[in-house]
């Protein structure tokens, strides 16, 4: 019988996916999520390809462990943070993400966040459905003609600001790898530096990639730098904002409120913010809707399928 490729699932992607692996009589799947560490060393040599979430941190140690057999590793997302790219090329593993598959779930999370912060709406809705009726705690903060600071111009901050549009807010963007004339396509004012943008606006989304240039981008001096009651937005990745500083501005009121969907450490069960009033947190769930797991994980196996098979696929 002819050999077939061995596909490794690590983390949780949608069944169809799966189901498109499957389908195809040269792959061999396996689907083993929540591996510990050792687990994972112990069975990776057996495999051609590796697809994962945010729950397999793909490093030297890792890959270390592939005797030379993996050939590409997939990530069912847009973020490659967890993923030791230069590493994997070095070892001539392909690596390769879903970019578009769940920029609409991302930004519609973000305004969600956005929304659930400026009118405290968890707070409420837990203040009411423990028996009070409490209307004075919760005056919102309204984004008509609000100033909007979007960090990272990219697809997800370009689909923030087309949204933020219809609140009829200003909107301003830091992107120091973007066009001018991209900004101003979707009406956005592109500023020359971080510190310009953030003495301008009254809240930053940020969308960027989590890179040694982004990590820490945002701590003490740059909240100081916005005005009294500002709020902060996070749906990109965990470490762009220093947590123990966002702490300090919101318990300080310097900051109004944060609405935050990523951590430094995830899952972010024992996080010091969560114990704070003036914040909404999601367990990064950013790219979490049915329509686009179901994008990355088809995008992802499709993609796998092409590099094994030697046919054109479209890398990070
Ligand atoms: P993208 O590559 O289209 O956009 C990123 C933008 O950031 C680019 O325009 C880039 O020029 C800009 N950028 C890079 N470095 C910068 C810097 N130092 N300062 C300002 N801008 C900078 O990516 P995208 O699809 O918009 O996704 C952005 C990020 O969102 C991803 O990298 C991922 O980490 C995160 N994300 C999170 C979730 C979630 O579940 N919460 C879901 C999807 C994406
Ligand atoms: C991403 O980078 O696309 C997201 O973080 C995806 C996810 O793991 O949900």
């Amino acid at each position: 019988m002819e050999s077939k490729f061995t596909v490794l699932v690590s983390d949780d992607i949608s069944e169809k996916g799966i189901d498109l692996l499957r389908q195809d009589p040269t792959m061999a799947v396996d689907v083993k999520t929540k591996l510990s560490r050792e687990e994972l060393y112990a069975i990776i040599g057996d495999y051609d390809a590796l697809i994962t979430r945010s729950m397999t941190t793909v490093d030297q140690d890792l890959l270390d462990h592939t005797s030379g057999r993996l050939r590409v590793v997939g990530r069912a997302g847009v973020g490659l943070d967890n993923v030791d790219v230069e590493a994997a090329s070095k070892m001539g593993i392909v690596v390769l993400n879903t970019p578009t598959g769940n920029t609409l779930a991302a930004t519609e999370h973000t305004m969600a966040m956005l929304l659930a912060a400026c009118r405290m709406i968890p707070k409420a809705h837990s203040t009411l459905v423990g028996g009070k009726w409490d209307r004075k705690s919760f005056m919102g903060f309204e984004l008509y003609r609000r100033k909007l600071g979007i960090i990272g111009l990219g697809r997800i901050g370009s689909q923030v600001a087309r949204r933020a549009k219809g609140f009829e807010m200003e909107i301003y963007a830091y992107d120091p790898y973007i066009l001018r004339e991209k900004a101003e396509s979707l009406g956005v004012k592109l500023l020359p530096s971080l510190d310009e943008l953030l003495e301008t606006v009254d809240i930053i989304t940020l969308h960027t990639p989590r890179t040694p240039e982004t990590l820490g981008m945002i701590g003490t001096r740059e909240l100081n730098l916005l005005p009294d009651g500002a709020i902060v937005v996070n749906v990109a990745r965990g470490g762009l904002i220093v947590e123990e500083e966002l702490h300090s501005a919101l318990q300080s009121g310097k900051l109004r409120a944060a609405a935050v969907d990523v951590f430094d450490v995830e899952p972010a069960v024992d996080n010091k913010l969560l114990e704070l009033d003036n914040i909404v947190v999601t367990p990064h769930l950013g790219a979490n809707t049915d329509a686009s797991q179901i994008n990355v994980a088809v995008m992802v196996a499709q993609q796998v399928m092409n590099v094994l098979k030697g046919e054109d696929y479209e890398g990070a």
